[in-house]
Formats: C-alpha cells, structure tokens, sequence
C-alpha cells in the first residue's frame, strides 16, 4: 500500500511496524543525532487547506529530518482561490517531480478521491471529521510508551465525537490494539450507532473516568458545529470538562491526553493540562517520530 488514508485501512502488524519504526528514530533523535541519510532522493508536498500547528510542521520536521526535499502549499495563499480545482493544483505540483502528498482538506474523503484521481502516495494529515490517522498513531503510541501496552487498558475518548476525525481514528486504532474504549459526551454530539464501531457509550464523566486508565480530552470542533446542537459552553464545561478538583476526587490516577490545540478552561483547566498526569506534549513530541516512520515506509513502496 503506497498510501495512508486512514486507520480503517491498516491492520494490527501494520501499527506494530509503525511504532517499531518510530522506536528507532524516537532513539536516533534522542542520540541528537537530528538528521538521517534515508529520503534524500524523495521530495514531498505538504499541501494544507486546513490550518494546523502541531500537524504541520511535525510533518515538515518528520521529513526534514529524514533528509527528503520538502515543499509547502496553503491553500489560503494560492491559486485554489481563482478557482484551481484539488486534481488541477496537485497534478500540477506533481509535475515538479514531487513523490508524495501530505494533505490536509476540510472535506472527509478528499485523500481517498486524490489517490485515485493522481500519480503520487497520499497521506491524510486529517480531513473534515473522517480520519486523522497519523494523530491517532501517535496517540496510541504515546499510551504504549506511557503505560508498556495498548491492549486491555481502557482509554475514554471526551466531548467532540460527532465531529472529530481524531476520535474516529482513535477508536479504530485502539480497537485494533485490544484496548477497551468508551466514549463520552452530549448527546447531541455523539454519533447515532456510535455502539457499531464496537465501543460503550457513558454521558456520566465522573464515572467514565473512574473506569478509564487513559482520558482523551477532546476540543469541541466550533468550526464544524450547528450552534443549535449544543450545549452552551458553560454547560459543557460543567458536564464534560476535566478539572483538578474532579480529578482529585476519583479512585485512581488517570493519563490525560488531548490532541490540541486546547481551548484552556472550556474541556480542561491548566492545572490539568500543565499537570504531571498530562501526557500534552509527549503526544506532540512522538508525533515527529511517528510521522517519519509513516513517510519512510511508505517511500519504501515507492522508490
Ligand atoms: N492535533 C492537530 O491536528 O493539531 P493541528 O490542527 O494544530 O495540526
């Protein structure tokens, strides 16, 4: 397979050959060693029509560091705004003998309609509120390296599950790994027959939490939202947002994971995302080693 368009896609070994792969560069740029021969003869396009921080510029560093030819593309500046149509922009950036594409598309299914459409390996770097993978890898990787294993833990995944492509991928790739996942929100943004994608439905926080080993907190996805649908923010805070006083009050202490970017005080406080219970920014630190490893083996198919 020369792409990587989602988690639905990929099986258990293929994750195990991800993580294996990003243990080996994890341990390169922990030696300082902050480059590696192996892509100097690819060149790759990120071509983003979405914004992102986190995603972006790990992917850049990813193949920076892999020693590929990288170019970048926003949308917002190009000539998608004269009306350059998705295949038109792509095939035209691939004549420039570009190998492959990282693509962030606010529509779901646009790197699926790419791979077939154009000469290149796609990979999704998140679009609309289908699949996010390489954030879901990351994800369960930063739980491997935190608690020794992803099968049997139980990871509760909060808030946003209607809209978030982040939590699609998650459970796909949690389910895949064994893990026991629940999810836990409004009604109002849950999925209907969310319970098919072989997860549990809990609306009471406090109890998911005291089941969980492993809380996903995730941002309410504004941008996608029918501001009908919703509690108001203060409601949703109330209900569904972590907090230190709640956390302080279970049985157990739990992981805390979120995806970023945070809205502070709304799904969690500070003194929870800044905690020693956070796993914050060890999420955004495996991901550079994550996506290195997805570029490398997927180049590996290509060269
Ligand atoms: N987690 C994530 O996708 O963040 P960005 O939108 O900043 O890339």
């Amino acid at each position: 397979v020369k792409h990587l368009l989602g988690i639905k896609y990929l099986n258990e070994k293929d994750i195990q050959l991800i993580f294996e792969t990003a243990d080996h560069f994890k341990e390169v740029i922990n030696r300082s060693i902050k480059k590696v021969p192996s892509l100097r003869d690819i060149t790759i396009a990120n071509i983003f029509f979405e914004n992102s921080t986190r995603t972006k510029l790990s992917f850049e560093l990813a193949e920076k560091r892999l020693s590929a030819d990288v170019i970048n593309f926003s949308a917002g500046q190009s000539s998608v705004k004269k009306g350059e149509t998705l295949i038109d922009t792509v095939n035209n950036i691939l004549s420039m003998k570009v190998d492959m594409v990282v693509m962030r598309h606010p529509n779901p299914g646009a790197g699926i309609f790419l791979s077939k459409h154009v000469n290149a390996s796609i990979v999704n770097a998140g679009d609309g509120a289908h699949e996010h993978p390489t954030q879901a890898l990351l994800d369960s990787y930063s739980i491997r390296e935190k608690l020794g294993d992803v099968a049997g833990k139980n990871v509760v995944i909060v808030g946003d599950i209607l809209h978030s492509r982040v939590a699609l991928s998650n459970i796909f790739a949690l389910k895949l790994q064994g893990a026991n996942v629940k999810v836990c929100g409004p009604k109002t943004l849950l999925p209907k027959h969310v319970e098919s994608l072989g997860v549990e439905v809990e609306t009471d926080l406090r109890k998911a939490l005291n089941w969980c080993d492993v809380a996903n907190m995730l941002r309410i996805q504004n941008e996608r939202l029918d501001i009908s649908y919703f509690p108001t923010t203060r409601e949703y805070t109330q209900q569904f947002g972590v907090n230190r006083t709640l956390l302080e009050s279970l049985n157990k202490e739990i992981v805390i994971m979120h995806p970023g970017p945070i809205n502070r005080g709304v799904e969690i406080t500070s003194d929870v995302a800044d905690s020693n219970q956070s796993i914050i920014l060890n999420q955004v630190e495996n991901g550079v080693a994550i996506r290195m490893a997805v570029i490398y083996l997927l180049a590996s198919k290509i060269k």
